[in-house]
């Protein structure tokens, strides 16, 4: 049944109901196809997927693993084209390979899984009168990065000591970007890069700083180690130091190098999103996923040059090498009222106050005991020192371009409360807080280089009919239950969209909007479920389509490329292949209106 189509303009769709089909779910009267899976060939000379006879060569001219971030840019001149940029953050080695033996890895299964991580581009064509998109393979502008791709450190930190190997004396020319998750794309046509778990590649820690970074003492589960010395941190103890950043991306230099900004921390970053000031600098925000990390921003003191000559692309691609990265540190108004149950407080919110407490500018580090260099390699200890809030697992952020309002996503906490860790407080009122909530702080001033802002929860997730959740106020049996809010995003209407990774309520992960201003503000809708095993992530919503990326589907405990637990997107007897998928209204029509 079509069900309740009412709703915000372009929320104004049936809300798809919490399954466990083994497949993507839309509206009625909405039509999907896969844009591009694992393996497709993008690169002149790259072969066609054989999962039989797969190898690291034709890997490294196929569209990567675990597709994450996306981002669709522009194309100028090519009409009806778009430029995807995807993340791959990691490989399911069990699930790529027949008969994986984790133990004992082969040198080729290493080198696919070294080419099917990083970054892809992609050219890609869009059908007419369709939300449809298909890749335009060997398009010039299509590439690959990966685990041996050369990246640059740039900022306060390149160069330093704290960098160099015995590869790369000068600290400064990195093989490699891991684990890039969530991103942002910046107003001048770049794309940023999280690099987010980067500790599960690295054997042999041993330094405070590794334990910090969760860099275990023992060998890795991919054993990347035993193939390349710089996995190893006993014989290569800097190599580690040069993951964890923000990369920056030029998509439309197909020979330009990748930047790994130091000016903007390192640490698990989940993403990086960028707004303007009101006298054109950027301000990055950024969420450290980790239980009981911080969130951070970074405010820029140089100002964006507009146009596309020349000299103003050279110039904005020095933006984010200098200015001040701050930390968050978030004080309630009812602390009084928090009991770690969820229960609202008498003021009827969980809001407050809150301090961006500079860290480093430049080489000046406001950090008592630390250089700028020690601030921006092990910018965790930074905000250990200045006692940032300690927060819920900060995954992806988005600045509203109708508010200003920043929206974050904290996406759960199981041990918040626990033995010896930190209770609840106003930001994170939840003990053993499984579903996550979404922060919305709205800078002084609407200045997003403000030194404090005020916040408030917009939803704290779960169970509508659980009286620790909250809709942003809105009456709670009209909303789609959610848990695990992940990444977000807004579309063309103000709306914001939001991805989960980890339901917690028995049923799959999915994709959903919800209104952020006027009456209908808190009425969460959800526009569509992944399949077994899948996490939803990089939503980009257009007038005419939704794009999502179908993370890690058939992953499930004891799952195998033998015994599968999802069959998408091709049917059984077919390897299942992270990929993603386009999504548009069969009459044509805009999205939601
Ligand atoms: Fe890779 Fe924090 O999700
Ligand atoms: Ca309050
Ligand atoms: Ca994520
Ligand atoms: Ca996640």
């Amino acid at each position: 049944t079509p069900g309740r189509t009412d709703g915000a303009r372009g929320l104004r769709f049936s809300p798809v109901a919490p399954n466990t089909a083994d497949q993507v779910t839309v509206p009625v009267g909405y039509a999907q196809s896969v844009v591009i899976r694992w393996g497709e060939p993008i690169l002149r000379g790259a072969p066609a997927f054989d999962a039989d006879k797969q190898t690291a060569a034709a890997q490294a001219g196929q569209f990567g693993y675990n597709n994450d971030f996306l981002s669709l840019l522009p194309l100028r001149g090519e009409h009806g084209r778009q430029v995807l940029v995807a993340n791959h953050e990691y490989t399911d080695e069990i699930l790529m390979f027949k008969g994986y033996d984790s133990e004992n890895p082969t040198r080729e299964q290493v080198e696919i899984a070294w080419a099917a991580h990083g970054l892809s581009v992609v050219v890609v064509q869009e059908e007419h009168r369709s939300g449809k998109l298909t890749p335009v393979t060997r398009h010039p502008l299509n590439r690959r990065l990966h685990t041996t791709s050369e990246f640059e450190l740039t900022g306060p930190a390149a160069g330093s000591p704290l960098l160099r190997t015995s590869a790369d004396p000068s600290g400064r020319k990195v093989l490699g970007t891991l684990n890039n998750c969530a991103g942002g794309t910046t107003p001048w046509g770049t794309t940023l890069h999280g690099e987010e778990n980067f500790n599960q590649y690295f054997a042999n820690g041993s330094s405070p700083t590794d334990k910090r970074y969760g860099i275990g003492s023992g060998a890795t589960e991919r054993k990347w180690e035993r193939f390349d010395r710089r996995f190893d941190l006993k014989q290569e103890p800097n190599e580690a130091h040069r993951q964890g950043w923000v990369v920056e991306l030029d998509p439309y230099d197909p020979d330009s190098t990748p930047k790994k900004r130091t000016a903007l921390g390192r640490f698990k970053h989940e993403a990086a999103q960028p707004r303007l000031t009101e006298d054109g600098r950027p301000v990055v925000y950024m969420g450290d996923d980790e239980r009981f990390d911080y969130f951070y921003k970074f405010v820029s003191s140089k100002r964006m040059k507009k146009g596309n000559s020349r000299a103003a692309r050279e110039h904005n691609l020095t933006l984010l090498d200098e200015g001040t990265l701050y930390v968050a540190k978030l004080t309630g108004d009812t602390p009084q009222d928090i009991d770690g149950t969820g229960k609202l407080p008498a003021d009827g919110e969980f809001d407050g106050s809150g301090q961006w407490i500079p860290l480093a500018t430049g080489d000046v580090s406001h950090v008592p005991g630390m250089t700028a260099e020690e601030v921006y390699v092990f910018t965790r200890l930074a905000g250990d020192k200045v006692g940032a809030t300690k927060m819920d697992r900060p995954e992806d952020v988005e600045p509203s371009p109708r508010t200003g309002r920043v929206y974050v996503a904290l996406t759960n906490n199981t041990n918040r409360g626990k033995g010896t860790n930190p209770g609840a407080d106003e930001a994170n009122p939840r003990n053993l807080n499984k579903h996550g909530q979404i922060l919305e702080l709205a800078e002084h001033w609407d200045d997003p280089a403000s030194d404090g802002f005020a916040w408030r929860l917009f939803l704290v997730a779960g169970d509508p009919n659980d009286p620790a959740t909250y809709y942003a106020g809105f009456p709670k049996e009209k909303v789609s239950p959610i848990s695990c809010p992940d990444n977000v995003a807004f579309d063309p209407y103000g709306n914001l969209w939001i991805s989960t990774d980890g339901n917690q309520l028995g049923s799959h992960d999915g994709l959903f909007g919800v209104a952020t201003q006027g009456e209908r503000r808190g009425e969460l809708k959800q526009f569509l479920t992944v399949p077994k095993g899948a996490e939803t992530c990089g939503p980009i919503i257009q007038d005419r389509r939704v794009v999502v990326a179908v993370q890690h589907p058939g992953e499930i405990d004891g799952a195998s490329v033998e015994k599968p637990a999802s069959v998408w997107p091709d049917g059984p007897g077919r390897l299942v292949r992270p990929s993603v998928v386009a999504v548009w209204r069969k009459d044509g029509r805009d999205i939601g209106v």
